[in-house]
């Protein structure tokens, strides 16, 4: 009878805290269009999977009238769960207990699960709803941000962290989606900034609004914080889903091998690049050709587009696809862009997954605005990334590829275990309009004709070095390949590959140019 009655107790009390801020802040929250923190964890993880832990924590804050406040749960959920199958630890703040705002008992509920995620070795998902440190608690809510801070960097690389931002992410909030692998966001709800606009018009008297400080469009496409940019809330938690199913638990594991199935896309392989070399198309569609089901989850999609980097799956099993993209900028390799690959190409790495890099590029961007923004510094980060990796690294010359930018894109010289180029390849020290003015600008100022005498020349450079075969002869490209081979022979080279082993010098680490 005893037993029954603490039973009760127990599901009483339980009930009280799983209510959050109350009746009032959960209206709050949903007039806003926001799903509650635990309704988030529930629809993200499967049915009846989660289990929560440390419901009962509470603050220990006395000053400043927190002495009676009670704080359900301080704050955060935390717990364990699974996606898809997969176990993950997780954590949801929730905004309608005190904003979300984080104090020391909510950073330590936190830490914890981020422990339990790294002794695991399972996924950390953070979902991020708060204003911030708590300002009432002072030097324990930052305390509590470093040692949050402290385990993303630790668990990097170990663990796969992703960061979901549903709602403020303000103040010291943000830096930890920042040290994470993968930061999601939806249109409307998600703000990301490090100091709110009420600051921001307090002491720089400009008034701006939360959306066009840090909203979700701003990190999708301007700043790069954010790899996934979603409609609405359920979308996101979808996205999270597919991406989960996709990546390993750990370091220490391979992601899960699923049925392969050929693709279905409609487009002949063959039939996607344009025959004349100065038109665009979307590099992506030569994803769709060679990928499994021709599925591709893109990541980045909104930032630096003149490359496209993401997962799909050859042979049942995840790769990691980075492709110039041709329709923007012709594809060149900018600031951001080579920012994106790099950090793609080093998550592939810490986690098993091989690269395989599609070649259309005419090289670095060229300019004031690129050189002052640091295009040697940013450029390098790709040089070191391909370099430093050691998964199966295979690159396709799809059609261009000049100057730094053939280099750069996992060639020969930087490690790549397989180099094909399709026939119509261009691999050069540079265009051969930009070629033939220099090399042969005597030539061509002394002729009647200069435009004839110009394009005569640029046609003697095109034969002589804008072609695959040149690089083929050295043996800098494996074999010169037929569009419609390109799936068989990637498959073939993933399976040669299974056992790749590779070392490195010993080192505590390296010194990338970030
Ligand atoms: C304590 C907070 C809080 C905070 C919000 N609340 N943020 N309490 N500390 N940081 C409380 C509010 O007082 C309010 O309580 C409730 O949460 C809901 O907040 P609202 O302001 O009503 O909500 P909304 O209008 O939606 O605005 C959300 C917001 C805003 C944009 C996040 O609250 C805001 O600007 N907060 C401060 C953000 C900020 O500057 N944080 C930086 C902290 S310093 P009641 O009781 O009224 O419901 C920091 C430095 C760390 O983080 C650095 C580490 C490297």
């Amino acid at each position: 009878m005893t037993l029954k009655k603490n039973i009760l107790a127990l599901r009483q009390k339980k009930a009280i805290v799983e209510k959050g801020g109350g009746d009032k802040a959960i209206e709050k929250q949903v007039a806003m269009g926001k799903l509650t923190a635990r309704e988030r964890i529930l629809a993200l993880l499967d049915e009846a999977s989660f289990h929560e832990y440390d419901l009962f924590v509470e603050h220990e804050e006395q000053n400043f009238g927190m002495a009676s406040k009670e704080l359900p749960g301080d704050g955060v959920i935390t717990g364990t769960g699974s996606i898809k199958g997969a176990p993950i630890c997780i954590y949801a703040q929730d905004f309608t207990v005190m904003g979300g705002s984080l104090g020391l008992k909510h950073a330590r509920k936190i830490t914890k699960i981020m422990d339990h995620a790294l002794k695991m070795k399972v996924p950390c998902i953070g979902i991020n709803d708060s204003g911030g440190a708590r300002i009432q608690e002072g030097i324990g809510a930052l305390a509590g941000y470093g040692e949050i801070f402290y385990r993303n960097t630790m668990a990097s690389g170990v663990i796969p962290q992703i960061s979901v931002i549903l709602g403020p992410c303000a103040g010291g909030a943000v830096y930890s989606p920042a040290l994470t692998d993968f930061v999601f966001v939806v249109e409307n709800i998600s703000k990301m900034f490090i100091t709110g606009p009420n600051v921001i018009e307090t002491v720089l008297g400009e008034k701006i609004s939360q959306e066009d400080l840090g909203g979700a469009r701003v990190h999708a496409e301007i700043t790069g914080n954010a790899h996934f940019y979603a409609l609405s809330e359920l979308e996101c938690l979808d996205q999270i889903k597919e991406l989960v199913s996709l990546i390993p638990h750990s370091n220490l594991q391979k992601a899960a091998r699923i049925e392969p199935k050929k693709p279905n896309f409609k487009k002949d392989i063959e039939n996607i690049i344009p025959s004349d070399p100065k038109q665009p198309y979307d590099v992506r569609e030569v994803i769709f050709a060679l990928a499994d089901e021709s599925k591709f989850l893109e990541v980045q999609e909104l930032w630096a587009p003149n490359i496209v980097i993401g997962f799909g799956r050859m042979d049942g099993e995840t790769v990691g696809f980075v492709a110039n993209q041709p329709m923007y900028l012709a594809g060149v390799l900018d600031c951001d862009a080579s920012d994106k690959a790099a950090r793609f190409i080093r998550f592939c790495d810490a986690f098993n997954i091989p690269i395989i890099t599609l070649e259309d590029m005419p090289g670095y961007l060229p300019g004031v605005d690129q050189e002052h923004a640091g295009v040697i510094r940013h450029g390098a980060k790709m040089l070191y990334a391909y370099s430093e990796a050691t998964v199966p690294k295979i690159t396709v010359i799809l059609r261009k590829a000049y100057g730094g930018g053939y280099i750069a894109m996992n060639s020969r010289h930087l490690g790549a275990d397989f180099m094909f180029a399709w026939p119509g390849a261009e691999i050069a020290v540079m265009g051969p309009e930009g070629a033939a003015n220099i090399i042969f600008r005597k030539e061509i100022m002394e002729a009647e004709d200069e435009d004839a005498m110009r394009q005569q020349k640029v046609q003697e450079y095109i034969e002589k070095f804008a072609n695959p075969y040149v690089a083929a002869s050295k043996g800098y490209i494996d074999a010169v390949i037929e569009p419609g081979e390109t799936r068989g022979l990637l498959l073939h080279s993933l399976e040669v590959s299974k056992n790749k082993d590779d070392y490195r010098p010993y080192k505590k680490h390296g010194v990338p140019p970030f």
